[in-house]
């Protein structure tokens, strides 16, 4: 595909420019990515509460495809894409529940928790037919922190672990993100290719001073920092509470903030004891939908669900504020007056690492 050679991955920082706009609106690129940059990567399905006992499952759909994660009567964990080999309906519709066995709503062929085809009413005549070989097909799972992620693309043998890095691992270990438990999700939808998002997290904190007034105002902007991982970018920056916007600065406090982005579209925001994750799920070329998950140290009291709150509505408050700047820049990239930028040194490493990294994916894919 000569578009991927409109992009050069060799050149250094300070020479390099952004992947070029015709990435973020080509669709036989968007689908190349599908296939390629959310098949090859460990997504994230779930969080382990929801799976914890057995016939707990959630459903997901990952690079366009239905997954379903399910906890077997035996205790293991294991998923499958969500898709009845009878006529391919989906078998799992809730997004999380308990079940005895996976019933299809659409003829009622049953499977059990272990994925193997147990019942097929009305299906006595049929010559042929391999029971045993007609069981839900199945997709690698992997446990971290409290996750579930899943991994598509059988052909690539990195397990989570090598694909995480122990480096980042045991960075996330030590801000102990077990002591916070799940107390919301919100879903927003951007009018944006999925790498615009992408790139709006990793400038660096170049936005936050235009564009959020109050988050700017609890960053220490000058001291923010962005280190690159081999598939990861951890920007972080001091807190300061001299000159906190009020709303901001009553929940988000602590010496600092971290804010981690695993390659491709997982990201995990923590102050002091406040974490929410980012999810960010494509939706069509330029279409976007970011999931985000609120975890706290107490979600029971009542007090503590007051404040618990109050966080989430700056959380909410920021995200309407980049709705709008996402939307601008997909626009801009339609036009032909516009083919790429360049990067600020300073700023915008996590992105240039996150372009390597696409490129990297997308090549390999057409190579093979
Ligand atoms: S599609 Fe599932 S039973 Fe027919
Ligand atoms: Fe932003």
């Amino acid at each position: 595909m000569t578009i991927l050679d409109q992009y050069d991955p060799s050149l250094p920082l300070d020479l390099a420019s952004t992947i070029p706009s015709s990435w973020y609106v080509d669709r036989e690129l968007y689908d190349l990515e599908l296939k390629t940059v959310f098949s090859n990567s460990w997504q994230l399905a779930g969080r382990l509460d929801q799976v914890s006992q057995p016939g707990q499952y959630v459903t997901t759909d990952i690079g366009g495809e239905p997954i379903v994660v399910v906890r077997g009567s035996d205790g293991v964990l294991r998923g499958f894409y969500n898709v009845c080999r009878h006529h391919a309906a989906a078998v799992m519709t809730d997004a999380e529940g308990k079940a005895a066995q996976l019933r299809c709503p659409y003829h009622g062929w049953t499977y059990s928790l272990e994925g193997e085809l147990k019942g097929t009413p009305d299906f006595s005549g049929v010559c042929n037919f391999d029971r045993g070989s007609n069981g839900l097909a199945s997709v690698q799972v992997g446990e971290w922190e409290q996750w579930v992620f899943v991994k598509l693309d059988e052909s690539s043998a990195i397990s989570l672990e090598e694909f995480l890095t122990t480096s980042l691992t045991a960075e996330i270990k030590e801000i102990n993100l077990g002591e916070l438990h799940w107390f919301e999700r919100r879903h927003y939808q951007f009018d944006c290719n999925w790498k615009v998002f992408v790139d709006n997290y990793l400038d660096g904190g170049y936005h936050v001073p235009y564009l959020h007034k109050g988050l700017d105002s609890v960053l220490d902007y000058s001291n923010y920092m962005i280190e690159n991982g081999e598939r990861h970018c951890l920007q972080w920056s001091p807190l300061v509470t001299e000159g906190a916007e009020a709303q901001t600065g009553a929940v988000r406090q602590g010496d600092r903030a971290l804010y981690y982005w695993i390659y491709p579209n997982f990201m995990i925001n923590w102050y002091d004891g406040v974490m929410d994750t980012n999810l960010v799920v494509p939706r069509g070329v330029d279409q976007t939908e970011v999931i985000f998950d609120f975890y706290f140290p107490d979600v029971v009291s009542p007090e503590a669900r007051e404040r618990n709150a109050a966080s989430v509505a700056v959380g909410q408050r920021i995200q309407d504020e980049d709705v709008a700047i996402c939307k601008s820049v997909q626009r801009g990239l339609n036009s032909r007056a516009y083919t790429a930028g360049r990067l600020s040194v300073r700023r915008e490493a996590g992105e240039h690492l996150f372009h390597r990294l696409l490129h990297a994916d997308l090549s390999e894919r057409l190579r093979r």
